[in-house]
């Protein structure tokens, strides 16, 4: 068997574990033979391909980011896309094609299964909301990248007598602030999925001065949002408009409202470069045995999957039908309640 590689969307630690564990199980057990594929669908689409045996696999598994390079690009915006990734799988005689990737790339993996293209998905992103999964490869390592900053951050705080609002990825879900926070020991969460008042923030930072604490750790999902749905949003040189400005915007309110000097702190990118955590790189070495066990039993249009220990397979296009998000509800977030963290709602 002939298998495809790719890795989609936003890169993350982990990604290299995947690739080297499933060329490894598959050279080594089924005497298989790999191509890799260039950046993403782009890859397939152009034909772009690099060598992938066990010699360019070998020292990869510490190593963030991904070898395969990785992009945005979706097939099914293209005129006449799929029909090219057709026509390139079959010039490079490519009997299954593993695609690693978050909700888009997952999602476009869904329809080329609709079309009879034999796709196997591995579920990735570090913002760890991808159903049908407990939990994504790189959502560790951001996490602890997040915590990490708090914790420093908690130092100058007290020193300086401020409030410092850290800013962590989450487009959709408030998984990385919500682990981060409670990891962290943040005094106020904001997460996409609780809606929060800026009166509320406000007054808990207040309410915090008036105890004597010295210092307010506030850390907020990118996409969180206010009681009146508002969303922070930029636009780049390029004219595209991508989430970003709520840690500014809270910086400027709290200060306003409640007269506590504030500072703010976006952490970007830094969540998703870097080495894996052990946590990471078990689990992708995991998906990637996986993967390649689902081929060699022909189990297409399956995405791997971590449940409660184990690693199982799903259709993939259960998991991207939704995205996995915090319930408002669940045991974390009351568990930080009884903490005594404010979710400014
Ligand atoms: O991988 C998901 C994510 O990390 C989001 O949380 C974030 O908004 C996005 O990627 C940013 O990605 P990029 O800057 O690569 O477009």
């Amino acid at each position: 068997m002939r298998i495809g590689v790719l890795t989609g969307g936003g890169d993350c630690p982990g990604l290299n574990g995947v690739i080297r564990a499933a060329v490894t199980k598959g050279v080594k057990e089924y005497g298989y033979d790999f191509v890799g594929f260039r950046d993403g669908w782009k890859g397939p689409l152009e034909g772009l391909t690099m060598e992938l045996n066990l010699e360019t696999v070998r020292d990869i598994l510490p190593k963030g980011g991904t070898i395969l390079g990785s992009s945005r690009t979706n097939p099914f915006k293209i005129d006449g896309g799929v029909e090219k990734i057709k026509e390139n799988l079959a010039k490079h005689g490519i009997d299954a094609l593993i695609a690693i990737g978050g909700e888009d790339t997952l999602g476009v993996a869904t329809k080329l299964d609709a079309l009879g293209v034999k796709v196997i998905g591995v579920p990735k992103t570090i913002d760890n909301d991808l159903n049908n999964t407990d939990y994504t490869f790189g959502f560790d390592t951001a996490v602890n990248i997040a915590v990490e900053a708090i914790d420093r951050l908690h130092t100058t705080a007290a020193s300086h007598k401020r409030a410092i609002i850290v800013q962590v990825m989450g487009r959709h879900a408030g998984w990385i602030a919500l682990w981060g926070g409670l990891a962290g020991a943040a005094d106020i969460i904001l997460i996409p999925e609780i809606p929060f008042s800026l009166e509320k923030v406000a007054e808990f930072v207040e309410k915090r001065e008036a105890a004597g604490f010295k210092s307010t750790m506030i850390v907020v999902a990118e996409g969180a949002r206010t009681h009146h749905g508002q969303q922070f949003r930029k636009q780049s040189a390029s004219g595209e408009w991508r989430l970003g400005g709520i840690g500014e915007m809270l910086a400027q309110e709290v200060e306003a409202r409640s007269g506590k000097e504030t500072r703010v702190c976006v952490l970007g990118h830094l969540q998703r470069g870097g080495d894996p955590t052990t946590l990471d790189r078990i689990l992708g070495i995991r998906f990637g045995v996986k993967a390649v066990q689902l081929a060699l039993e022909e189990r297409f249009g399956t995405m791997v999957s971590y449940q409660n220990y184990e690693v199982l397979d799903v259709p993939i296009a259960d998991a991207v039908h939704r995205l996995k998000k915090v319930p408002p509800d669940c045991q974390l977030v009351g568990t930080a309640r009884a903490m005594g963290i404010s979710f400014g709602d």
